[in-house]
């Protein structure tokens, strides 16, 4: 697959007629959304320009009134939904933890490993062994694997350094990497994601440090403009957190918060700072739940992350129902959520948790753009991005019917065809 950053020419071209195409137009961004809520406009074309989309409607109408454009006919069954969206992974890192996964599923837990020593340190490790310039290629590798499967935006987040020159080592190597895919990698600094196991002081002097000495460089040379803590008894307290989040939200960086896996008590910090999402919520009760629903936070779930450790789901269905924004991240990482497979998990968690097809794709396009602040995607509509993906198929339902086995067969990025599964 060829993966260089080129915008499109100034060519406009005609791409249809998709049997049927979900606009995710008109749905709003918060509470429960049903079926009949989605638009789906049937033998579709989409006009796209400049990588942007000009024009959408019925094919033989575009067809018939556009001069000067290139048309992109397609032949048998396609359902066109917008890129997918993955708000949250850690796919830039070195070493594997099969063995932690063989150990859980032996009976030790996700946090008794961890104090073992094995775990996020283990990662850790790996990461600060292996070379820019390898974790960069590890990172374009699983990018472009998910590129492949639909997902056109894909946040990244460093958090395997821990230190300000090994967590720049992760930042540069994730800028080096977006500079060779065709989806756009969101990086996040996830320098509290745990207590280095060799810093000799406090938690409180490692977010200090890392506050005042890797921040102003994040800002000066764009390497991120989002701050994430793991907030959780064995990384970093609401308490030992809030002085680490009044600085970077003072420094103009946005928020986001790994709250309630284990434990509770980082979504009432997401919601105090006004957090752009809090993610996973595994552990939330209707206290966070009823919490998040009133605020402006985007309520993310993880499916990826409780199928590897073997735990609950997050509980989606009753963050819709209390009104909540709910995206869904496949979590990809090396220890708690291996699989990396964006629509198998977020279908899977549509089984458990009972969400509509509306639901989950939300969840997976404009919802988890709004997870990352991108208004200019997840939807299918005039003046946005030309991120879209076809599928086989005549009925949208069959792409969560078949639960992540049926994949995309075409993925257009900023107006281009990146992927072609016919070819
Ligand atoms: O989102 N919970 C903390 N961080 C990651 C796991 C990272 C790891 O296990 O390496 C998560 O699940
Ligand atoms: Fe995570």
């Amino acid at each position: 697959m060829k993966t260089i950053k080129i915008f499109m020419m100034n060519t406009t071209t005609l791409i249809g007629p998709f049997r049927q195409l979900l606009t995710m137009t008109r749905l709003p961004l918060k509470g429960a959304v049903s079926d009949d809520d989605l638009q789906v406009i049937t033998e579709a074309g989409i006009i796209v320009s400049n990588g942007k989309i000009e024009a959408i409607g019925k094919f033989i109408d575009l067809k018939a009134s556009a001069d000067n454009v290139v048309i992109h006919e397609l032949k048998g069954d396609h359902v066109c939904l917008p890129g997918f969206v993955d708000s949250h992974t850690h796919i830039c890192f070195g070493g594997s933890r099969a063995n932690d996964y063989a150990m859980r599923n032996a009976g030790k837990s996700y946090l008794e490993i961890a104090k073992a020593g094995g775990g996020i340190w283990d990662t850790v490790t790996q990461t600060r062994k292996a070379s820019q310039e390898a974790l960069e290629k590890h990172t374009v590798k699983l990018a472009n694997r998910h590129l492949k499967n639909g997902v056109t935006t894909i946040e990244v987040k460093s958090g395997y350094g821990l230190s300000v020159a090994e967590e720049l080592k992760m930042l540069n190597a994730i800028k080096g990497a977006n500079e060779k895919v065709a989806a756009d990698l969101i990086s996040t600094c996830l320098a509290a994601h745990m207590l280095p196991k060799d810093y000799t002081g406090t938690h409180a002097a490692y977010l200090t440090e890392i506050a005042t000495v890797l921040f102003p460089i994040l800002k000066e040379e764009q390497l991120s403009h989002r701050i994430d803590a793991f907030v959780e008894e064995s990384a970093f307290s609401a308490a030992q957190i809030t002085p680490y989040f009044q600085k970077a939200k003072d420094m103009g960086f946005d928020i986001t918060v790994h709250a309630d896996q284990f434990s509770t008590s980082g979504s009432q910090v997401a919601v105090n700072f006004n957090a752009i999402s809090a993610d996973h919520l595994e552990a939330s009760t209707e206290q966070e739940i009823a919490l998040l629903a009133k605020s402006d936070v985007v309520a993310t779930a993880l499916p990826g992350a409780s199928l590897g450790l073997g735990c609950g789901f997050t509980p989606a269905r009753k963050l819709l129902d209390a009104g909540g924004a709910l995206a869904i991240a496949s979590d990809h990482n090396p220890g708690s959520a291996p699989m990396g497979d964006l629509l198998t998990q977020a279908a899977i968690l549509g089984t458990f948790e009972k969400l509509s097809n509306a639901e989950v794709l939300a969840g997976i396009t404009f919802r988890a753009a709004a997870a990352l602040k991108l208004e200019d995607r997840g939807r299918i509509d005039v003046g946005l991005s030309a991120d879209f993906i076809g599928f086989h198929t005549n009925n949208y339902q069959d792409i969560l019917y078949y639960q992540g086995n049926l994949k995309p067969c075409m993925v257009w990025k900023n107006g281009r065809l990146v992927f072609d599964k016919h070819h």
